[in-house]
This record gives C-alpha cells, structure tokens and sequence, in this order.
C-alpha cells in the first residue's frame, strides 16, 4: 500500500478538525485507506500544523498521531504529498504559494484567496508547477443535492425555470449565549462576510447543477451591527451578515438565493433549495428531497377568504437514496485522493475557486453600486 503525506493547516479550527481530520482523513484511514482503480490503496498520514504546538499535540495525542509541527516551512522541506490548508482565509494564499513552490499537491478550503487577483495567482503558480489543485465543493457532495442532480440528468424538471434557495440561521451575538460562529466571520478586515463565505458555495454549486452564472444582483446587508468575540468583548460587526442575491444562469433560468445568519429557521433543513420546472419541480435540503410531478400537481385557487383547502406539504414524493451516501466532505477528499494518486478526475480546481470569488466580489459590487453586474469569463 502506497502512503501519502497530508500536511493539514489549520487543523485546530471547526472545519480543519471536524470535517476535514476527524470525519475525512482519519475515517479514511480507519476504512484503510483510499481504494484506487487498479484495487490497490492509498494510506494517509497526516502531519497537524498549527499556530499552537500544545493544541496541535493535544489533538494529535486524542488521535493516536504522530506528526506535528509549528513550523510549515520545514515541513513543506520534508518531503512532498497534499498540503491541505483549513486556516482562516487571510493566511491561506500565502501558505499555498509556498506549498506549490515546494512541490506539494494542493487541497484547500474556500475561499481559496481573499480577492480574484489573489485566487488567480494561485490557479496560475499550481498550474506553471503542475501540481494537482483542489477546492472543498462539500455542497455538491450532500445527500440531497446527489438526488437533486439526479432528478436532472433524468430530465425529471423538462425545461427548468427558476431556483430558490434559503440557506441561514440565527447565529447569536455572542453575549447571553455563546456565537456558534468564530468572531472573524463577522470582520471584514479579517476576511468576514457571508457574501465572501458563502457566494463561492453557490457559483459551484450553480454552474454544476443548472448552468454558469451570467449575471448578479445582490442587497447585502449587517443586520447585527455589534457582536461578542470569543473572550466575551463587544465588536463592531463590520462584515455583511446577510446576502440576497439573483443569479441569472444560462439558458435563463433565474435563481435567487438568500443566505443569512439573522434568520430564524422554518424548513426542514439548514439550507433548501426549490427547483421549478416545466414538467415537475424539487426541493432538496443537505439530505432530503421532495418532488412533484405535473401531473400531481394541485389546482389551487387564490381565495383569501378561504383557509387553506390543500395539505401542500403532503402532495410531494421523498425522493431514495438509492446508493450510500457517505459524508461530503470525505467523499471529496477521497476523489481528490485518486485524482493525485491515479490522475482520476476532479474537476474542481483552482480556477473553479477563481470563479467562486469572482462571483462574491462582483455580488457585493452590484450591492454597494445597486446594479446588476455582469460575470465574465475566467481564464488562467
Ligand atoms: N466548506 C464549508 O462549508 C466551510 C464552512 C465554514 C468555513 N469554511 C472555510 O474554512 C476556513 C476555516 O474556517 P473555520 O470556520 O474553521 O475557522 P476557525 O476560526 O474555526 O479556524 C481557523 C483556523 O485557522 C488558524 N489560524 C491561522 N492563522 C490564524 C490567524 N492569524 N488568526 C486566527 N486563526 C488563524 C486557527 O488556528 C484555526 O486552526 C475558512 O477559510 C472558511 O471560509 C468552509
């Protein structure tokens, strides 16, 4: 069995360790590594970096590992495999430049950079290296939106029409209960805002289920204009905390996604989409998804003065899993596995991650302009 470096950055924050440490690289290991296509199998091995040896040491002793460092220089200077970077986003470009100048094979979360210039630069050094690039996709990879691409490559919709999507909920200020969110989020200075954190989200997941975006008119807004950090201390809230967005896609279907952290929740999950189209439409969440046929589409008649003579809600069919729908994050993290070890494919490089920023900075341009923008296309 071939063994892989993984130099994991970051690896002490929410998604460094949870999703990306805990349920991707140490699940894989415990499976016994990544099976490629000739039935052989890649192992891990995970090198922790970090800011803080004793948090890295106490993570790597929890897990029984045995490779940490504070100092990613040296350890980039060690050998080669992925280098994975978690960090906030403000310090990743930095680091990833020096993992490609180093030789190492690149997955990151997004945003890959702070800015399109930032995310461009990086797409152009990884491919003057040649050096393999990836960006977390992890919506793509939810048990819902795996059936809602499904229901389209079935032709299920005919022609589709619109999407609607509501992703947020109410991430307290900070005070009387504690932020479920780290304090940066809501700092532009430090690379906040939920247009930057979650547009990069939509362009992938838009352009690979329904078509590239053209155009954007966004309304961003800081709904909670003071928060309280993580010792307790007031801030002022300089990021957006809520974005409403209109994305015109190829082919004219028209979505509008609205994200936010000033919302309480009514629907059955922490995002939803609703998809509209000539012969049925859908609405997936992260796991489930419901649709309606035209033909069991209901008639109803605009009454007000009449209650509700329909149970809506119930008029749709549960879409079935139908295949084992592991977690996104770790299904990732395996294709990208064979894409460095076999040349398998993954499509969701550098230049994906250029787009994803491209779409956040020109949706809080037409914001702060109060006009639509068009979205050009991105080349190396
Ligand atoms: N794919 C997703 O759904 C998703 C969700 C949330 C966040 N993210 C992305 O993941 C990255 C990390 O987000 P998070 O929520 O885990 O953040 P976090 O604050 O919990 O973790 C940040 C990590 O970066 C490290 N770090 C390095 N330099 C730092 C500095 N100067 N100041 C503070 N921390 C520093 C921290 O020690 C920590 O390990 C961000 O780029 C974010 O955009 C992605």
């Amino acid at each position: 069995m071939r063994t892989i470096n993984v130099i994991m950055n970051g690896v002490t924050g929410r998604m460094g360790y949870r999703q990306h440490l805990v349920r991707s690289v140490l699940a894989i290991r415990e499976q016994g590594g990544v099976l490629l296509a000739d039935g052989s199998r890649v192992m891990l091995d995970p090198i922790l970096v970090g800011r803080s040896e004793a948090r890295l040491k106490e993570i790597a002793d929890r897990h029984g590992l045995r490779r940490y460092t504070t100092d990613l220089e040296s350890a980039l200077a060690d050998g080669t495999g992925i280098y994975f970077d978690a960090q906030i986003t403000q310090t990743r470009e930095k680091a990833i430049l020096a993992a490609i100048a180093a030789g190492w094979d690149v997955y990151t979360e997004k945003p890959t950079a702070e800015s399109v210039e930032g995310a461009l630069k990086l797409a152009r050094a990884a491919a003057d290296a040649g050096v393999r690039n990836g960006v977390v996709h992890d919506k793509l990879y939810l048990p819902g939106l795996v059936k809602l691409k499904r229901l389209l490559d079935s032709g299920f919709f005919g022609r589709v029409l619109s999407v609607r999507g509501e992703f947020g909920y109410w991430v307290f200020e900070g005070d009387w209960q504690k932020a479920q969110r780290p304090s940066w989020n809501y700092r532009k200075e430090d690379g906040g805002g939920i247009t930057v954190d979650m547009f990069c989200h939509w362009n992938y997941v838009l352009e690979n289920l329904f078509g590239d975006v053209q155009a954007v008119t966004a309304k961003v807004a800081t709904h909670i204009p003071t928060r309280f950090d993580e010792r307790g201390e007031s801030y002022e809230a300089t990021a957006d905390d809520a974005a409403y967005g209109i994305f015109e896609l190829d082919g004219g279907i028209i979505a509008q996604l609205n994200s936010s952290w000033a919302v309480r929740v009514y629907r059955d999950e922490l995002v939803e989409f609703q998809v509209d189209g000539t012969e049925g439409s859908a609405v997936a969440g992260l796991r489930d998804c419901r649709v309606q046929h035209r033909v069991n589409t209901p008639m109803p008649v605009w009454n007000p003065d009449l209650p509700v003579t329909e149970p809506f809600r119930d008029q749709w069919l549960e879409v079935p899993d139908n295949a084992d729908l592991d977690n996104g994050f770790k299904a990732q993290w395996e294709q990208f596995v064979r894409h460095v070890a076999e040349g398998a494919p993954h499509p969701y490089d550098f230049l994906s991650g250029v787009r994803g920023i491209q779409l956040a900075e020109l949706g809080l341009r037409s914001s702060a302009e109060g006009r639509r923008v068009e979205i050009p296309a991105v080349e190396l």
